[in-house]
C-alpha cells in the first residue's frame, strides 16, 4: 500500500506515470466521458484548515469517478480530542477506502498515515503540498513552449519559503528541471530542504539557484510562480514581512516584462491581489492561474485512481449473484413484502 505524503516518496518515472494517467482522465472528461473507475468507493477528507480548491477538487473527483467523499473537520469528529489521531485513522480505515488530510502540523499527517490501513493523501501541511505541485507540473507541461522537454523548463518562485515552495522545489529538481527561488535571505529555504533538492539534482541533472536578486531570477524563467507572504497564524508578522518583500518581490507587469515573452505566471491560490502579485498580472494573458486551479480536479482524479483502483475488489458476477440470491431469500423469509 502506498500513501501520497511527499513527492520525494515517488520516483520521476512514477510521477510521470501519474501525470500521464491524469492527462488521459482529463481527455476523457473533455469528451464528456465520466469513467466510474471508483464506483461505490469512499474518501474521508480531514480538514484542520479551510480550503476551496483542495476540498472541492477531491469531492468532485470522487463523485465523477462514481465514489463518494465525506468532509470531516475538527468539532465534527474527534480529531486529536477524546481519542488519539492513530485511533481515528484506524477506525476511519475500517469505513472508507482512502483518506485525505490537511493538517496544521506535518507530524499529525505522519501519525495518521502510520496508523491508517488505507492510503493517505497529503492535502497540505505546514511542510508541503504535494498534490498542488503534481498539478503544477502538469500545467507547466501543457503550457510549455513548443519543442521544449520537461527537463529544459525553468521555474522561478518568488517570495516566502512556504510549504508550496518546498514542494515545488523538490518536485522540479526531482524531475530534472531548473529551479530558482528569489527571496530576501531571511525568507530563503532552510538547509534541510536545500539538501533534498541538491540530492535530487545529483540524480536528475536539474539545477537549483537561491538568490535575493529577483530581476536576475526571472531573466530566463519559463514560469514565474508566487504564493502568499503570510498565512494564518502569522498575522503578527505582517508588518515585517510586508517591509521585507514590498515592493521588490511583488510580481508586477514591470517584473514580468524582464522575463522572456513566453513566460507564464502561476499561483497556487488563494492570492492576495495587490500584495504578492498585482491585479494586472493575475488577469494578464500570461497568467495561467485558472488552468492551474482546474488541473487540481484532474490531478486529484489521477491520484485517486492511481492509489485506489488496484485496491478495489472486483468480485465475479457469479459471486454477486450468489450473495444477492441468498440475501433476497433471507429477506423474503424474515421481512416478506407486505
Ligand atoms: N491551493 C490550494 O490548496 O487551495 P485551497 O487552500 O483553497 O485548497
Amino acid at each position: 500500500m502506498r500513501h501520497f505524503l511527499d513527492t520525494q516518496d515517488f520516483s520521476k518515472a512514477e510521477l510521470l506515470e501519474l501525470i500521464e494517467l491524469t492527462r488521459r482522465l482529463k481527455a476523457a472528461d473533455r469528451d464528456g466521458v465520466a469513467l466510474k473507475l471508483l464506483a461505490d468507493a469512499s474518501l474521508g477528507m480531514i480538514f484542520e484548515e479551510p480550503s476551496t480548491r483542495t476540498r472541492v477538487s477531491f469531492e468532485v473527483a470522487m463523485t465523477e469517478l462514481g465514489g463518494h467523499a465525506l468532509y470531516l473537520k475538527p468539532g465534527e469528529i474527534h480529531l486529536g480530542v477524546r481519542e488519539t489521531i492513530e485511533d481515528t485513522a484506524r477506525v476511519l480505515s475500517r469505513m472508507v477506502d482512502i483518506l485525505m488530510a490537511r493538517t496544521l502540523r506535518h507530524e499529525t499527517l505522519l501519525g495518521l498515515a502510520q496508523a491508517a490501513t488505507v492510503p493517505v493523501i497529503n492535502g497540505l501541511t505546514d511542510y508541503n503540498h504535494p498534490t498542488q505541485v503534481v498539478c503544477d507540473v502538469l500545467t507547466m507541461i501543457e503550457h510549455a513552449p513548443p519543442d521544449r522537454r520537461l527537463e529544459d523548463l525553468r521555474v522561478t518562485f518568488i517570495g516566502d519559503a512556504t510549504n508550496v515552495l518546498s514542494s515545488l522545489m523538490h518536485i522540479c529538481t526531482r524531475m530534472g528541471m531548473h529551479f530558482t527561488h528569489a527571496a530576501p535571505a531571511r525568507y530563503q529555504p532552510p538547509q534541510a530542504w536545500l539538501a533534498i533538492a541538491e540530492a535530487n539534482i545529483r540524480a536528475s541533472g536539474g539545477s537549483l539557484r537561491i538568490t535575493d536578486d529577483v530581476t536576475a531570477a526571472v531573466a530566463d524563467a519559463d514560469y514565474v510562480y508566487t504564493d502568499l507572504w503570510w498565512w494564518v497564524g502569522q498575522e503578527d508578522q505582517i508588518p515585517e514581512r510586508r517591509a521585507a518583500f514590498m515592493p521588490r518581490y511583488q510580481v508586477t507587469m514591470d517584473l514580468l516584462r524582464r522575463a522572456p515573452a513566453h513566460c507564464k505566471f502561476m499561483h497556487c491560490l488563494p492570492a492576495s491581489r495587490g500584495v504578492e502579485v498585482t491585479d494586472e498580472v493575475m488577469d494578464s494573458p500570461q497568467s495561467i492561474i485558472y488552468d492551474q486551479a482546474e488541473n487540481r480536479l484532474h490531478t486529484e482524479k489521477g491520484l485517486l485512481v492511481w492509489l485506489l483502483y488496484p485496491r478495489l475488489p472486483r468480485p465475479a458476477a457469479s459471486l454477486r449473484e450468489e450473495h444477492a440470491r441468498r440475501l433476497q431469500s433471507y429477506l423474503e423469509e424474515v421481512r416478506p413484502r407486505a
